[in-house]
């Protein structure tokens, strides 16, 4: 086994919440208890997900602003912590979904006033898909929110997953006084502040001294310590393995944008969090600690300057050492290539490497040979699972504008649905260009950059669809005759495979008894169902 030290060291994990929880500044503050940075305010907020309507200027600086910020890795306490980024707006989502499938662990932000909302449950199912260990961080503590039982009770319930509290909240909003971390058994006074890390640790021996009376009021006292008793109570004690196999969540609670209970979250995510794990191909499980180089796609960002369409993709390293200049098999295209400037991404800083091991993830200069999903290995022939589509939420037709261009559209269209922007299903029987995203805003975005990037002029037309679901059987007359029954409703995507694209729930449900020797998938990756 090589590279053990290199492998265990590192931690490859991302921040998720619903829009506006606190992900940019908990992400930020993350960065700063972690030295790699030196003032709060370094990190841009993407405003760009505050605008109601899209500006092209602000979609494209944020392309360029998440290139930029894809990966921000820093060392700390003999660890190195790798944060991949995830866009701050909901249109794209499908975009996080994929690089969940590149980290290890999740970070939860949840606001202490809204719990657990829509955004929070989506990005929550793609986690349990692959039994991702969560830790999840109770923001906004310094107002008003939900009493923390309840909160609790609704992560339980909506989540569907096991939580642990190891951080109690003394207290809040305006009577917030701090958190209690029942481990540690210490006490963490609350003080606003936002540019600076200040802090007032108070230990405390036991929890039923008078101390605690002085230190925080008779009446937040006695809370506490009712509070701690009924934890006890209900929950069960903390295990790591419960923790890793993504059953339980450890929760804390925290003002990000006070500095406020980051160290905490900091400390026990580098100490129980996992080192990089190993993932699933088609030939077998591929382990870290494998001696060979491979690794996968989750990501490709075009470049900024229309005029060089080259673009950057994304992988993640599963096993082995990557090393600059060393030709690697592109398994698809069944070719090698090297490459001469893979980059890495210190904090806000980009420079070349020269190795990379698992857990890491660089950036490949790319002149249109990936897609999203490709597999990189020394040469054994394999490619991995599990970076699937999800079913779109918005589909509408693609219309060409001017027939003297349609070959840039194709081509166009083509590229950017291999950047995962969004996905294109052509219509059965016939060749109508069904797009389907999750937002209306990266309709805005393709049609933006089809005219900018390949001189195409394109409309879209919305197409009454709710949900695609890629359909399986064996029975082919049974599948002939599905076909058949429900022309205008069916596709194929980008593989060739089927899909029945549902006006409604109710049809889709009535096709599923109509039909029951036919499977519908929810996502492409059909193993993970
Ligand atoms: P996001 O990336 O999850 O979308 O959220 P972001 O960090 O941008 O935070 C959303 C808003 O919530 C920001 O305010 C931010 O300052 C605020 N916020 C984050 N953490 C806390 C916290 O612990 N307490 C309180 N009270 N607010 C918090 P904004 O006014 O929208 O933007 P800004 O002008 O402050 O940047």
């Amino acid at each position: 086994m090589k590279y053990t030290e290199s492998i265990e060291k590192r931690r490859t994990f991302g921040i998720i919440a619903h829009p506006d929880a606190g992900k940019t500044t908990l992400t930020e503050k993350l960065l700063l208890f972690g030295g790699a940075i030196q003032t709060a305010g370094a990190v841009k907020n993407n405003k760009i997900k505050k605008t109601a309507t899209s500006d092209f200027m602000e979609i494209e600086k944020q392309r360029g602003i998440s290139v930029a910020t894809s990966v921000m890795a820093f060392e700390y306490s003999g660890k190195q912590v790798n944060i991949l980024d995830t866009p701050g707006h909901k249109d794209f989502a499908e975009d996080t979904y994929r690089t969940l499938t590149a980290v290890d662990s999740v970070i939860l932000v949840i606001d202490c006033a809204n719990g657990v909302e829509t955004q929070t449950e989506k990005l929550m199912e793609v986690c349990r898909m692959r039994n991702t260990p969560v830790i999840i961080f109770v923001n906004k503590m310094d107002r008003d929110g939900k009493d923390a039982f309840t909160l609790l009770d609704e992560l339980e319930d909506k989540l569907d997953l096991k939580v642990r509290p190891l951080t109690w909240p003394i207290g809040m909003g305006d009577y917030f006084k701090g958190v209690y971390n029942i481990y540690d058994q210490k006490i963490n006074l609350f003080q606003a502040n936002k540019t600076k890390i200040s802090k007032e640790i108070v230990s405390l021996s036991d929890i039923n001294s008078p101390e605690l009376d002085e230190i925080i009021g008779e009446k937040p006292a006695a809370e506490l310590r009712e509070d701690l008793e009924m934890i006890e109570g209900v929950y069960d004690s903390f295990d790591r393995e419960d923790y890793l196999s993504g059953e339980v969540a450890p929760v804390f609670f925290g003002s990000a944008v006070n500095n406020f209970g980051i160290q905490e979250l900091l400390d026990t995510f580098i100490r129980i969090s996992p080192s990089p794990r190993g993932r699933e191909s088609d030939a077998r499980f591929i382990n870290p600690s494998d001696d060979k180089f491979s690794g996968f796609v989750f990501k490709i960002h075009a470049n900024l300057d229309p005029k060089h369409r080259d673009r950057i993709a994304f992988l993640r390293i599963v096993s082995g050492r990557f090393e600059r200049n060393t030709f690697y098999s592109h398994i698809r295209l069944n070719k090698k290539f090297k490459f001469p400037n893979p980059t890495s991404f210190m904090a806000q800083d980009k420079s070349v490497i020269d190795e990379a091991f698992p857990g890491d993830v660089i950036g490949l200069y790319d002149t249109g040979n990936f897609k999203i999903g490709d597999t990189l290995t020394e040469g054994e022939r394999f490619m991995y699972k599990g970076i699937p589509s999800f079913s779109p939420e918005i589909f509408q037709e693609l219309e060409n504008l001017d027939p003297l261009k349609s070959k840039q559209l194709e081509k166009g269209i083509r590229q950017l649905t291999d950047e995962g922007v969004a996905q294109m299903f052509i219509q059965q029987p016939g060749n109508r260009k069904i797009v389907g995203t999750v937002g209306q805003l990266q309709f805005e975005v393709i049609a933006h950059r089809l005219e900018h990037e390949y001189g195409a002029s394109c409309r879209f037309v919305p197409r009454n669809y709710h949900k695609a679901c890629w359909i399986t059987t064996d029975n082919d007359d049974k599948l002939k005759q599905f076909l058949n029954a429900k022309t205008g409703n069916i596709a194929k995507d980008k593989d060739d495979n089927y899909v029945f694209l549902a006006e409604t729930t109710f049809l889709l449900q009535m096709a599923e008894q109509d039909y029951p020797e036919i499977t519908f998938h929810k996502t492409s990756d059909f193993k993970l169902d």
